[in-house]
């Protein structure tokens, strides 16, 4: 059994937990501050699904800059979330968590270009058309630009997050 002292709060003083830790499931740490409810949309959280979650916002991380952070228990990730995080939220990390211990921990990473996760914006798109995927140059990651690869059509964080 974990020792719950260490579990409610790392270290003393300062460095106390915002959120305790937990036992099953999946943190979101290094969010960009002021995201945390757009990664929930992601997740397709909404409140009625039953997840214990917990969100802290604006807090000051290690590096003294402000981040959010995201946790879901008894929920891991599915496919193709992780990628849809990393448009939102570039700089997060996630961890697996199994039974108080860190099981995995990845930094999502956007690459230079995306297929498949995002369609254009532009209802005259050939890519809206066809059947042939979306595709994107990922022009800058915050604030987040994309660039359809077919159209040219500018596409921004909100026009993502529409399709989430
Ligand atoms: N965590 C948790 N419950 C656990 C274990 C970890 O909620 N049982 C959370 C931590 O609070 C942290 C994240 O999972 O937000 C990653 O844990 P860990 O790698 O132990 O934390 P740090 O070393 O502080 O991570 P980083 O350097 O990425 O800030």
């Amino acid at each position: 059994m974990p020792d719950r002292s260490k579990v409610l709060s790392k270290g003393t003083g300062p460095k106390e937990l915002y959120v305790k830790k937990i036992r099953n499931g999946t943190v979101i740490d290094h969010i960009l501050a002021g995201h945390a409810l757009d990664v929930l949309k992601i997740l397709g959280i909404h409140g009625g699904e039953g997840h214990i979650v917990s969100v802290a916002m604006n807090v000051i991380s290690k590096k003294q800059n402000k981040k959010d952070i995201v946790k879901v228990e008894n929920r891991e990730l599915k496919p193709g979330e992780v990628d849809k995080i990393a448009l939102i939220a570039p700089s997060a990390t996630i961890s697996i968590i199994r039974d108080y211990e860190v099981a995995e921990k990845m930094r999502v990473k956007l690459p230079d270009s995306i297929r498949g996760i995002v369609r254009c914006s532009n209802p005259a798109c050939v890519s809206n058309a066809e059947p042939v995927e979306p595709k994107f140059t990922v022009e800058r990651q915050d604030p987040l630009r994309l660039r359809c690869y077919y159209c040219v059509r500018i596409m921004e964080k909100t026009d993502v997050l529409k399709q989430f």
